[in-house]
This record gives structure tokens, sequence and C-alpha cells, in this order.
């Protein structure tokens, strides 16, 4: 805001809105969505709040940090880093420096899970989250599943810190563990009924080419899947058929271009493919893996 003294809140909002969409931040009404979100988080304020109190007095020290977070927005960070937490499932997540910002696109994993297991949805279940980051994916399938109970597993200290901190937001402390430890070398065999896994696979020769608002913000550790991308692929499901009870299942979130090339290390693996589900834009995005030799689908179709 210009220098001068207390501003309503009306009239932040407005500034904020403005200055969004100065930048080229969205369209239509992504301005004063954004900007409503990161003004409500600069006051402390609900968002009713900023619909009710319209006249409210801002102070020029709380301007100053509306303009901080609108100047931070402007920069390329994603509104999600700036207020430090995203929705996923429905559910309120907490992200921190050593977390990845969790995708919409990753709800398919959470879907082909819950479709995998259905017919265990009365017992118990014991899951396994290889690298966790939020702890996501394992609490989104926790919650929709009160009779299972899981583990979720990081490299990066900080992000299992994150993954316990959102198992109590969202109530689930009971039935959730996070450990640090490199994919499941620390696990028994026969751990699991059900592994999930999102695991890091973009190319190393592509990880600069990435937006900003990714590369600037989401942790290298996350994203790096080695020179082809597949690195990660090849630990984990080389430890599958030991990690997995005799009816388990693995669901592997892939990059959309991928579903061959890990097939083909599952099916390396002796393992099954049993489904490929694709995310809500039509692109293949999880494998749904089991014992057995013989894969149960037909080669994936390139969409
Ligand atoms: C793509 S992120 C997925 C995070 C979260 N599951 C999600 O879907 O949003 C991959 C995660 O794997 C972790 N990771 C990378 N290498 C690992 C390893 N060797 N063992 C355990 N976790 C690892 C990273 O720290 C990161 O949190």
């Amino acid at each position: 805001m210009p220098p001068g003294g207390p501003v309503a809140l009306a009239a932040v909002v407005a500034h904020a809105v403005r200055r969004l969409a100065a930048a080229g931040l969205g369209e239509g009404d992504e301005p004063a969505r954004e900007a409503r979100l990161l003004v409500a988080a600069a006051l402390k304020l609900d968002r009713l709040a900023l619909i009710t109190q319209r006249d409210r007095p801002v102070d020029p020290a709380a301007q100053d940090v509306v303009d901080g977070l609108v100047a931070r927005r402007i920069a390329g960070e994603p509104v999600s880093r700036i207020l430090g937490r995203r929705e996923f499932w429905g559910l309120d997540f907490a992200l921190g420096p050593d977390t990845l910002d969790p995708r919409p696109d990753s709800e398919t994993v959470v879907e082909a899970a819950l479709e995998a297991t259905a017919d265990r949805a009365d017992r118990r279940l014991t899951v396994v989250d290889l690298g966790t980051g939020t702890g996501c994916l394992l609490l989104a399938v926790l919650s929709e599943r009160p009779n299972a109970y899981g583990l979720g597993i990081d490299r990066a200290p900080g992000a299992v810190r994150i993954a316990g901190q959102n198992a109590f937001r969202l109530h689930l402390e009971a039935q959730a563990g996070f450990l640090v430890g490199d994919w499941a070398t620390a696990l028994a065999a026969g751990a699991a009924d059900l592994v999930l896994a999102n695991p890091p696979y973009i190319r190393r020769d592509a990880l600069a080419g990435l937006d900003w608002a990714v590369r600037g913000f989401d942790p290298a550790d996350a994203l790096d899947g080695g020179p082809d991308g597949l690195a990660a692929y090849r630990s984990i499901v080389a430890d599958l058929p030991r990690l997995m009870r005799p009816d388990g299942c693995a669901v592997l979130e892939i990059g959309s271009d991928q579903a061959d090339a890990v097939a083909e290390i599952v099916n390396s693996a002796g393992l099954a493919l049993a489904a490929i589900r694709a995310d809500l834009a039509g692109r293949n995005r999880a494998l749904v893996v089991r014992h057995g030799k013989k894969s149960l689908v037909e080669r994936a179709k390139p969409h």
C-alpha cells in the first residue's frame, strides 16, 4: 500500500488483487481468490472476516505484512508455500521446506489404493508409505480406513517431522507412525498389506527446466529420479516381493510417460502389474502391483 495511515480491510484486499492481476498471476477470479488467501493469512483472519469486516481498519505495519506476502507471490512462490499448507483429499496438510507440495494428481494413488483394498475395508490393513513427504498419501488412506494402521518413511528428517505433525492435526496419530529411513530397508519381510509410493521420478537432466514454482520450492530430493527418472522405482520395486504380504499390493505413482518403463521393472522383479490408473486429465498416473508373474492388464496405452 502507498504510505499513510490505517486503511479499510476491503481496500487492502482490492490493492492486493490489483497487484496480482497486474503481475499476470492467473485469470478471471484467480487474483481475487489468491489475494483473499494472502490477506487472511497476513492478518490472521478467517475468510469470513474478509467479507463481514470490510471496514475494519488495517494499520500500516499490518499492510506491510500483506505487501510482503503479495511480493513473494509475484516473485513466483506458490500460494501453498507462502501459507505453508495445502489441501489434499479434502484434508489440510502443513508443508515444510523438506516436503513436496502434494499435487492433486497424487489423489489417483489414494483412489487406486482404496479400490485395490476394497475387499479388506473392514479388516485390519497394514500400510507402508515410502517417501511419505507430508504424509498425504498415507493419512488420506487412513482417514478412509479406520481399521488401517500405517508407517510413513522418508529419508528427510524434516519431512518425517511434518508428517507426524499432520497426523496429529488430522487426529490420525493413533493409526500412523513415521520414521526416517532409506525406502523399506528397515522393515521386516511381509510387513505390508498395502505399499504406497510416490517416489522422485523426474529425469535429472529435466530438473533445470522445471517451472520456478517447482524448482525453487520443492526439495530436490523429492524430484530427482536419477539419470533416467527410474532410479527410485528400481530400488523400491526390487524390495516389494519381500515387503508385501502374499495377498498384498503396492500402488506406485508414475510420471505420465513412465508406465511402460516401470511396468518392465515390475515384471523383471517377478511381480504382476494388476492395473494402470489415469488421473483426471486422463494421463497414466498410478500402477497397482501384486505378487504373481503374469501382468493382468494389457500394455499401457499412451494417452
Ligand atoms: C515425490 S516426493 C512424494 C512425497 C509425498 N508422498 C507426496 O506424494 O506428496 C518423494 C519423497 O521421497 C523421499 N525420498 C527420496 N529418496 C528416498 C529414500 N531413499 N528413502 C526414503 N525416502 C526418500 C523424498 O524426501 C520425498 O519426500
